[in-house]
């Protein structure tokens, strides 16, 4: 039987066409909170650069300044943090963000995946019970994946189903352990942190959080909702990533000294990998020593936030959450290709997000709101979407 070349991926990818799910990668040139695309100058309603400081000239003239005489620093550590890739700048990082959660241990990764897909199979096996959120980001779905153990879903912040999933099957397992996001990154909603861990302290299971994007944003010094909820000692796993508010590249875990030991020798994300470039953990420093310093951002970024969320209401949308991600479901695919190209047209970037990164028939616009923002940005979002 003959064969043509490739006719298995050409199929899926004339499926995903039918759908209008196929996927294009853009070009784009971000200039603050525009981005440049196809000559047209858009406001950038995707991005996760929350408190607008990714192209601040006078923090990055600052940053400079700092480097002094280390100007030619390098863009590779060219090896393994388990090998030679381990720069100072590690150090000091993780002692800062340890001593800033008042936690035992901190430990870097490359990335929020790099984060969840090393973490969870390192600590979890098949005599584990993993129980998470249903919205649980793809990376931690893919984190499971790799690891061996069982794995139940909870409906989405339905505590009580969790709570029933516990009692059905935990005796069976050796360890379980409790996935959610804290700021959910399609629904903008937020966990209840206090409500897990009541529920962790009467079964006595572990606690993973990913704090995505709640880090920079969330509690007084930008520590996440663990923070502004009061529980940054009950949670056993706290994940950051340095990829959004931080406006940086790579995560963390706050954790305890003997977990920090145990992952630097089981987790194969932070084994096998070269480690981040010194630049760049310059800069995660740089950031890391000054989010306590941006709550007025934090501030201006939740007024904004509060107030689209009303305007939206008070026009009959169907807003969910209370961050500044706010999704408007809009449902088919194709209606939603054609309201964002409509707001691509007039100046603004809000890409449609489509399946499987939310569920079949809940395709979104989904606004992530920056501090640099203001209110003639979001009236005339409201004017649009009325429109
Ligand atoms: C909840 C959550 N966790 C992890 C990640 C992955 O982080 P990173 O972009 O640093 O790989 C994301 C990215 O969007 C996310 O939303």
């Amino acid at each position: 039987m003959t064969k043509i070349k490739y006719q298995h991926f050409s199929e899926q990818l004339e499926v995903l066409k039918e759908k209008n799910n196929f996927r294009t990668l853009k070009k784009i040139k971000a200039d603050g909170k525009y981005i440049f695309h196809e000559e047209k100058k858009l406001l950038n309603c995707s991005s996760n650069d929350y408190l607008g400081i990714a192209d601040d000239k006078n923090l990055l003239m600052e940053f400079y300044q700092s480097l002094g005489n280390e100007m030619y620093f390098p863009y590779s550590s060219n090896s393994s943090r388990l090998l030679s890739g381990n720069n100072e700048e590690y150090d000091k990082i993780e002692t800062l963000l340890a001593s800033q959660y008042a936690r035992e241990a901190c430990l870097l990764f490359n990335s929020g995946y790099h984060a969840n897909t090393g973490i969870i199979p390192a600590i979890c096996d098949r005599n584990t019970l993993i129980i998470a959120d249903r919205f649980v980001h793809a990376s931690i779905l893919d984190g499971i994946k790799i690891s061996n153990a069982r794995y139940l879903r909870y409906n989405h912040l339905d505590y009580e189903h969790l709570e029933k999933l516990i009692t059905e099957h935990g005796d069976h397992y050796r360890q379980i352990l409790v996935i959610s996001e804290s700021v959910f990154s399609m629904d903008g909603d937020n966990a209840d942190l206090r409500e897990l861990i009541l529920l962790k302290k009467k079964y006595s299971f572990y606690l993973y959080i990913d704090e995505a994007h709640a880090v920079g944003v969330s509690g007084n010094k930008g520590l996440g909702l663990c923070e502004e909820q009061n529980s940054i000692n009950d949670i056993d796993f706290i994940v950051g990533t340095f990829g959004k508010a931080y406006s940086s590249v790579g995560a963390y875990l706050i954790c305890d000294k003997l977990i920090k030991d145990f992952l630097i020798n089981k987790s194969r994300t932070l084994i096998y990998t070269t480690a981040l470039p010194p630049l760049n953990l310059k800069w995660t420093h740089f950031i890391a020593k000054k989010m306590e310093s941006f709550s007025d951002k934090r501030n201006s970024l939740m007024r904004l936030s509060i107030y689209f969320k009303n305007e939206l209401k008070n026009t009959g949308f169907d807003v969910r959450g209370n961050s500044q991600i706010i999704p408007v479901i809009i449902g088919a695919n194709k209606k939603c290709i054609e309201i964002s190209e409509f707001f691509e047209n007039n100046g603004y970037y809000v890409p449609a997000v489509k399946p499987p990164t939310v569920p079949e028939g809940t395709a979104r616009l989904r606004f992530s709101l920056q501090a640099s923002f203001d209110k003639h940005d979001i009236d005339d979002i409201i004017i649009l979407l009325k429109s």
